[in-house]
């Protein structure tokens, strides 16, 4: 005879194993229902180079870019997956150094979208282009007069060595379960002109 304990046990254990077996299932099922994106627009505005410190105790002066940028991109795909926990999107400055022949590449913005802001996101630029009549998407990203939220500098201190650079906007999916996907949400169109310093 089994005492309560016992068979409490073994429901228990029980249970555990079908839940796992559950969650192996969705996560392969993810894997096969990789969601693909169509690959959306970045528009740089008003990059500059002049120069200036970081602010922190003791930094040299430098150059340092700043800019503005509006996004569009239709995230749809990766939003209405049930298995989608968030979904992080950073924006990259990709570069070589015409000298050294060094590649760099830089975050100058990311943000996170959860569960929660998947209804309308759009939240990061200050006006809002009027939307003509049809319904927003639960996933679509506008960003308009984004500023690059992280200070773009090169190691080197100076700009003069890079004509261009390449501006992309990645996705990293995060499912409940299962592996982490990631891809291009969004790209410059061409390799984006790096400009003079302006001299003050
Ligand atoms: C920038 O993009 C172009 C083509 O789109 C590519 O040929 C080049 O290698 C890229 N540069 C960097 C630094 O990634």
């Amino acid at each position: 005879m089994y005492s309560t304990l016992q068979r409490l046990n073994h429901l228990s254990s029980l249970a555990t194993t079908y839940i796992m077996i559950l969650l192996g299932l969705v996560s392969i099922a993810s894997l096969f229902a990789l969601p693909t994106v169509d690959v959306g627009k970045v528009d740089v505005k008003d990059l500059i180079v002049q120069k200036g410190r970081l602010r922190r105790w003791g930094a040299r002066e430098e150059e340092i870019a700043s800019m503005r940028f509006d996004i569009r991109t239709d995230l749809n795909p990766l939003l209405n997956s049930y298995n989608t926990k968030q979904v992080f999107l950073y924006l990259t400055a990709s570069y070589d150094e015409t000298i050294t022949g060094n590649t760099h590449d830089v975050v100058l913005w990311d943000r996170i979208i959860t569960r929660g802001d998947m209804r309308d996101i759009r939240a990061v630029g200050k006006k809002l282009p009027k939307s003509k009549g049809g319904k927003r998407g639960r996933g679509n990203v506008r960003v308009e007069e984004g500023k690059n939220k992280y200070a773009w500098r090169n190691p080197s201190g100076s700009f003069r060595d890079i004509p261009t650079a390449n501006m992309t906007l990645h996705y990293s999916l995060m499912p409940y379960v299962g592996v982490l996907s990631s891809g291009v949400a969004a790209t410059a169109q061409g390799p984006v002109s790096i400009p003079e310093l302006i001299k003050r």
